[in-house]
């Protein structure tokens, strides 16, 4: 009796009241028109009418039921919840061809899914090439229990993005095509700060705020400073850090940091607060190309907001540093390794693209969990889910390390659904390959995340248990190159996922309205798992012996030769004035 009543008094002072609250979204996705840098209006994608997006706030332990209808009427679309791990939900995921059918225009399909995890997040369309055209926000999730909670007086969402004046399907056209054989990514006109330039953030002397930094871009990272002001790292990707001082930040697209920033005791200044894009990421540098984006913390509206020095070293904090306050020791070493080797190169068509290990992505014809669920004990082989898809299963509660080596002189940011994994090991810029028998110690307690970037011919490690069954696909989340194939897909406990998995009707209707089959190997074969035939492929490689440079020296040939034949028209159809040799050669033309 007396230890029941300790028990009960117990449990009235020490748990502190937290209500789940269920979120109802109705959205309608619709073209809207913006001109966030102030240079261009043009159709971006909006929500009930409302460019920029909303930022969505939850708290943990919240349920999110999003009802999303597609009203763009030219593209189909659908909503991707950055970093959550989904567990149990998979199916919510919002990766069309992954974890379902793409909402065709005129479609409804609701998300419903729980909170189990807080932090600094985004949500973004999954179908091709189509949140960079607007569809994209952060997501912010706090409980009363965060390590920080209560350490700060107030907190600020500060998004960062670049921004074209193209829309994507039209710059896509562009980028995957003969004319762009070395695979030079479109360069975006100007980088933003919540969607807009010239942002200023009232702040008060004194206090010490938490800022939540997101990069919700499609390419370019940003080295991001604030002028005099010395920050905290105490986040990143949802995952609470002992404090790190850091003068500056070096976020890829997808990448979140939050920190604490402690302001001066007087007002007499302001500050400029800069966004900088990496240029290196870039081909060419076009002059009109506004990389740098400037807010201000303004102390006093009446100074004047001054213009970021010219000092910026850019040497920004290694994240590779950071300890995750939850103290979650190195995993122990893996049963199972993936050894991605990337390079970028050319194919059939003459464009170029991306390859894990020889295989560049290409969606299935039934989406990944589809197959999974439909497919018997054959769930388990990797057969089934198509050669392009690049499909690794994995058993429940492997440790899995996660080899990748990058064969190409670029930074890629690669984020893993459903997941934040321990980054173990990461090298610096040209170091080759990962030797798994000569490697540095790994950290006792590693940084953990969900999106890391590999430096240009370097390499990293990550690890994590594999213990979301779900179907999560790891990509790079520059959009370009996810669009040039650099991705695979995890299958993960797919026999679990079978027992445990209920896909609602609204999900099958979208399938039905996308002519999109629902079950079947990729090929949508449901008798023979193991046939294969019709599945969806990548263009057949070069000829042997053609390289990237020859297309180059063909393509410009083959401009020249176009002159050249433009040059002969013009000149047959000029007024004849002396006799015979003109004129065969205009019919010539005439006949190509
Ligand atoms: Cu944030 Cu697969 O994307």
């Amino acid at each position: 009796m007396m230890l029941g009543l300790h028990w009960l008094v117990g449990f009235l002072v020490y748990t502190p009241i937290v209500i789940a609250v269920t979120h109802h979204y109705d959205w309608n996705v619709t073209w809207v028109s913006a001109n966030p840098d102030g240079m261009y209006e043009r159709p971006v994608i909006g929500i009930n009418g409302q460019w920029p997006l909303p930022v969505l706030n939850f708290t943990l332990g919240d349920k999110v039921i999003a009802k999303v209808y597609n009203a763009l009427g030219n593209e189909s679309t659908s909503i991707h919840w950055h970093g959550f791990f989904q567990n149990g939900t998979t199916h919510m995921d919002g990766a069309p061809g992954i974890t379902q059918c793409e909402i065709p225009p005129g479609s409804t399909f609701v998300y419903n899914f729980t909170v189990n995890q807080t932090g600094t997040y985004w949500y973004h369309s999954h179908a091709k090439g189509q949140y960079p055209d607007g569809l994209r926000q952060a997501l912010v999730i706090t409980s009363p229990k965060d390590p920080y909670a209560g350490r700060y007086d107030e907190e600020f969402v500060i998004t960062l993005s670049e921004w074209y004046h193209d829309p994507m399907p039209a710059l896509l056209k562009r980028f995957i095509s003969v004319l762009n054989p070395t695979g030079a990514e479109p360069v975006p006109k100007s980088a933003l700060m919540n969607d807009t330039q010239n942002l200023t953030v009232s702040v008060e002397p004194g206090k010490t705020y938490l800022f939540r930094l997101v990069n919700i871009a499609a390419f370019a990272s940003q080295y991001f400073w604030i002028e005099d002001h010395p920050m905290k790292i105490v986040e990143v990707d949802g995952v609470w850090t002992e404090p790190a001082e850091a003068d500056m930040i070096y976020i890829t697209a997808a990448q979140r940091y939050s920190v604490l920033v402690t302001m001066k005791n007087n007002t007499s200044k302001n500050y400029a607060m800069v966004g900088s894009m990496d240029t290196d990421l870039f081909d060419t540098l076009p002059p009109t190309v506004n990389y740098n984006v400037t807010g201000w913390l303004v102390y006093n509206s009446e100074s004047e907001k001054p213009s970021p020095s010219d000092t910026a070293l850019f040497n920004p904090y290694d994240d590779f540093n950071l300890v995750p306050v939850d103290g979650e020791k190195l995993l122990g070493d893996p049963d199972y390794t993936v050894t991605l080797d990337l390079t970028m190169d050319n194919l059939g068509d003459g464009a170029n693209y991306a390859f894990f290990n020889g295989i560049t992505y290409v969606m299935p014809k039934v989406p990944t969990v589809y197959t999974a669920l439909s497919t018997g004990a054959d769930a388990a082989n990797s057969t089934v889910y198509g050669y392009n898809t690049n499909a690794f299963v994995l058993k429940k509660g492997d440790i899995i390390d996660l080899v990748l080596n990058n064969d190409d002189t670029g930074k890629h940011p690669f984020y893993l659904h459903g997941h934040n994994y321990q980054v173990i090991a990461r090298s610096d810029e040209d170091a080759g390959h990962y030797d798994p028998q000569n490697h540095t110690t790994f950290p006792a307690v590693p940084m953990r995340r969900d999106t890391v970037y590999v430096k240009p011919t370097g390499y990293f490690v990550i690890r994590f248990r594999a213990d979301n069954p779900g179907i999560w696909i790891f990509h790079c989340h520059i959009e370009w190159h996810m669009d040039a194939g650099l991705a695979v897909v995890l299958v993960e406990a797919p026999l679990e996922m079978q027992k445990t998995l209920a896909i609602p009707q609204d999900h099958w209707d979208a399938c039905d309205a996308s002519h999109t089959p629902k079950e079947g190997n990729a090929a949508g074969n449901t008798r023979d798992h193991y046939d294969l035939s019709g599945e969806n492929k990548s263009v057949p490689p070069l000829p042997a012996g053609v390289t990237a440079r020859g297309i180059v020296a063909l393509v410009f040939s083959c401009i020249a030769a176009c002159l050249g034949l433009a040059s002969i028209v013009w000149y047959g159809m000029a007024p004849i004035t002396t006799s015979q040799p003109s004129t065969e050669e205009t019919n010539e033309t005439n006949s190509n």
